[in-house]
This record gives C-alpha cells, structure tokens and sequence, in this order.
C-alpha cells in the first residue's frame, strides 16, 4: 500500500498506509486525526480540510478547480503549498508524499 505522510499541526509526523481510491482527506480521517475537521464530508464546500502539499508532488495532483481555488482564498493561511485534501484522490503515484495540515481559521 503506499504510504502518506502526515504532520499535524504540532509538528507530529506519521507515516501511514493510505487505501488508494480515497481522497487524502479520508486517508487522513480514517488514522483518527480529527484535527482535520473535513466538515463537509468532502463535497468541496467548507475548506476545512486545507493542507499544505509536498511541493516535489505538486505536480503529480489533479489541477486546482474554481471551486477549490475559491475556497482557498477565503483562508488567511492559504499558500502556493495549498491544496483541500478532499479533492485529492490518492494512489500509488502518491507514494511518500507528505502533507501538513494548515492551521486552523
Ligand atoms: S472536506 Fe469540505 S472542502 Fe474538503
């Protein structure tokens, strides 16, 4: 299975195995790190799933939609690191890559 790296906002880091064919969000949720709120399950409307991605894997992820960037920019925290992980999907390309969860608005 190929690994996700997570590092929580005190700087804890965790390599776990992500399922592929779940967003990064869920592979997130699913290791029982709550303090990734994801409060709207997912459906790209709340952006409290922010995350700042690896920047060597940037370009291994789907394009930025409207909705996402729109999302993002109501952020005080957004950077060109960015992304809403439940837009994600993750897979074997993903391999290693490592994500730190934004701070909270
Ligand atoms: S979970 Fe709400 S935008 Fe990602």
């Amino acid at each position: 299975m190929p690994k996700l790296i997570i590092v929580t906002r005190e700087g804890e880091e965790s390599s776990v195995d992500g399922q592929t064919g779940l967003s990064v969000m869920e592979v997130i949720r699913d290791h029982g790190i709550d303090e990734l709120l994801a409060l709207c399950g997912g459906c790209c409307s709340c952006a409290t799933c922010h995350v700042y991605v690896d920047e060597a894997y940037a370009d291994r992820l789907p394009p930025i939609s409207a909705d996402e960037s729109d999302l993002l920019d109501s952020s005080d925290h957004r950077t060109a690191a960015s992304r809403l992980s439940c837009q994600l999907p993750f897979d074997e390309s993903l391999d290693g890559m490592r994500v730190t969860i934004a701070p909270e608005e």
